[in-house]
């Protein structure tokens, strides 16, 4: 049987598409997957990056589509890195990040989840603080096995709750506001 869907979360990574998915299902909300490779424009802003990203998503499908960019911000890196987080994460890795790092350990993860369809392009954040640890902990995607949220002594990859406090939960709890009164 064919589902239906309300809209579509255009992403290659099907990791934020299955935590996306669970989110939007609290709110009410049925929520597709275009597996798609978005071209990503080089930019220091998440949301211009973002903005692009659904604009091109929507031209390609014609359905009402969401499209999510996120960056793992280390304050004593100066933000780094940042919009850069997904070609770090290929190249250095979490044992890279890990080695660049002494003291000070603060960081946050920003979530940008844009809305795109034939009139609206709607963007959404949200940021969670935190530190990095000193090791990898848990068994997890992305950066999961070394980002400590604030108030936790856990990693993402060890927590269980990480879908009701994530950055990606904060942006897409405020676009569910939005969208079911649109
Ligand atoms: P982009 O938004 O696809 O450019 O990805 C940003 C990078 O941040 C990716 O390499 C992901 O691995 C990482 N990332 C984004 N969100 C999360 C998360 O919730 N957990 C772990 N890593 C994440």
């Amino acid at each position: 049987m064919r589902q239906s869907f309300d809209l579509f979360f255009a992403s290659s990574n099907n990791y934020k598409y299955q935590e996306a998915k669970k989110i939007l299902e609290s709110f009410g909300i049925k929520l597709g997957f275009f597996k798609y490779d978005l071209e990503e424009i080089q930019s220091n802003s998440l949301m211009d990056i973002a903005s692009k990203k659904a604009k091109d998503a929507f031209l390609k499908y014609k359905k009402p589509v969401i499209i999510e960019d996120d960056g793992l911000f280390i304050n004593s890196l100066d933000g780094f890195p940042g919009p850069y987080s997904s070609y770090a994460f290929k190249t250095i890795g979490n044992k890279g990040i890990l080695n660049l790092l002494k003291n000070n350990r603060k960081a946050k993860f920003v979530s940008i989840i844009t809305f795109c369809d034939k009139k609206i392009l709607k963007s959404f954040d949200g940021k969670l603080e935190g530190t990095i640890s000193k090791s990898q902990k848990g068994k997890g995607w992305g950066y999961d096995p070394i980002f400590i949220p604030k108030n936790t002594r856990k990693t993402f990859a060890e927590i269980n709750n990480k879908n009701e406090l994530s950055h990606r939960y904060k942006a897409l709890k405020k676009f569910s506001n939005w969208y079911l009164q649109k």
